[in-house]
């Protein structure tokens, strides 16, 4: 197991950088793209370890890919596609979207297939999953009623469902939009508002699928059985792994940093809503549409102070993936902040918001914990001068990456273990740190 200590914080900067690729987008470009007819050519596709996971798994599925002067191509062997032998064994690894996803593609399949993951996602709930596959037609096997191993079989009768998602699940939502391309008729959808890429990439395809945007929830109804062409398409920076460089800028004294090209899709900057309300003034600059995703550059100044903030909950499940960081600026601000109906936070790649109150704590922040909620008890003087040791029993790849933030911004001696975690979103993370100038 590789551990990073760190012993310094790092000293200000002024640079630009990119991220790595969408992993929303990456694992969908190379699900959708499975269905098209054709060649699809996919570039700035990460090679990150659920990215990675998704084109093993598609292969196993009989779908060719291929790399070549680092654009991916892919060829689509449309609806129902796959061709494979039987008993195969798909290892999603750390990858809950390609997993949940997945299974959404493989409702018709004639033949078991075996999903598997590792130790966290083998921890994490598939009900949620199974339990509309099943109204479709879909039959499920597994030893633990809800989580990984389990087997599917598909159906050649299958009916489409009225879904109702209530927990703002991105993956939930797109298991069933995938699941209801294969499945004769309209399969209607009322899902809580979430990351909504499933339904903008099938719509920008021509899909017959129409969105209806509510107050709370989205509307979404999708004809299934119609073939479509392959498709090419360029991956965006991912707005998640931006939100560990935004933080460390805002926190490190005479800071500033662009980040190129990420996306910005309203349904996925939950995050900077919240730190601009606790003043961090991030800007979006060259705004542009592409493939029906909103793309900007992002730049960022540090500050000297924060606000506390009473987090409005209808910005949890577009900020979902970026609650550590946030709770990590909180306990710089000056002031109680207070973040509710979080309980999904628990169910991602490790129990989030426990683990972020046990570190807080170890930090010296004071902080109420909740079922699904936490106060964080700000202090503009936070400074660490002692031994902080990070174990990631899960090896959460934001555990690690926030840890990384959080010494190199408030000073300390920092050992963080399962260093390797994360690759699984994020590979180019210790080199763009290096980039901006920390010396590992
Ligand atoms: C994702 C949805 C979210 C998010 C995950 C990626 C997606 O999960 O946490 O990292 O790509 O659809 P939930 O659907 O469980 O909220």
């Amino acid at each position: 197991m590789v551990r990073i200590v760190i012993q310094k914080k790092i000293k200000k900067f002024n640079k630009v950088i990119s991220v790595d690729g969408d992993k929303s987008l990456s694992i969908r470009s190379l699900l959708i793209g499975s269905q098209s007819y054709g060649l699809c050519k996919i570039k700035n596709l990460p090679k990150s370890g659920d990215v990675l996971s998704t084109i093993i798994g598609l292969r196993k599925l009989g779908i060719k890919i291929f790399f070549k002067n680092k654009i991916c191509y892919l060829y689509g062997n449309g609806l129902n596609g796959f061709n494979y032998k039987k008993n195969i064994l798909i290892d999603a690894g750390n990858s809950g979207t390609f997993a949940r996803l997945l299974l959404g593609l493989l409702i018709k399949s004639p033949n078991e297939i075996r999903i598997s993951g590792d130790k966290s996602l083998s921890k994490r709930d598939f009900k949620r999953i199974m339990d509309p596959l099943e109204q479709f037609g879909a039959k499920f096997k597994s030893k633990n009623k809800n989580n990984l191993p389990i087997k599917i079989l598909g159906s050649e009768f299958l009916k489409p469902i009225n879904y109702f998602e209530t927990r703002g699940s991105a993956q939930c939502k797109s298991a069933v939009i995938l699941a209801a391309l294969n499945t004769p008729g309209m399969t209607k959808i009322n899902a809580k508002k979430s990351r909504n890429h499933t339904e903008l990439f099938l719509k920008y395809l021509n899909l017959p699928l129409k969105i209806k945007n509510k107050k709370t929830c989205d509307v979404i109804e999708v004809h299934g059985e119609n073939q479509f062409k392959s498709f090419d398409y360029e991956i965006p920076g991912d707005i998640s792994s931006s939100s560990f460089f935004i933080v460390l800028t805002l926190l490190i004294k005479n800071s500033k940093l662009k980040i190129r090209n990420v996306n910005v899709n309203p349904s996925r900057i939950g995050f900077i809503k919240i730190i601009n309300k606790m003043g961090a003034k991030i800007k979006f600059i060259n705004k542009r549409y592409v493939f029906g995703e909103q793309l900007a550059d992002i730049c960022v100044n540090s500050q000297k102070t924060f606000k506390p903030i009473n987090c409005p909950i209808k910005l949890n499940s577009n900020a979902i993936d970026e609650f550590l960081v946030i709770f990590l600026l909180a306990s710089k601000a000056s002031g109680i902040s207070k973040f509710k109906k979080l309980e999904e936070l628990n169910k991602k790649e490790s129990p989030r918001l426990k683990l972020a109150s046990k570190i807080l704590k170890k930090i010296g922040v004071k902080v109420k914990l909740g079922t699904g909620s936490i106060k964080i008890f700000g202090n503009p003087k936070l400074k660490i001068n002692k031994k902080i040791f990070i174990k990631n029993y899960y090896k959460d790849h934001r555990i690690f990456m926030t840890s990384v933030i959080a010494a190199l911004s408030l000073g300390g001696k920092w050992i963080i273990e399962d260093m390797d975690s994360y690759k699984s979103s994020f590979p180019s993370f210790l080199k763009i740190l290096q980039k901006i100038g920390y010396k590992f």
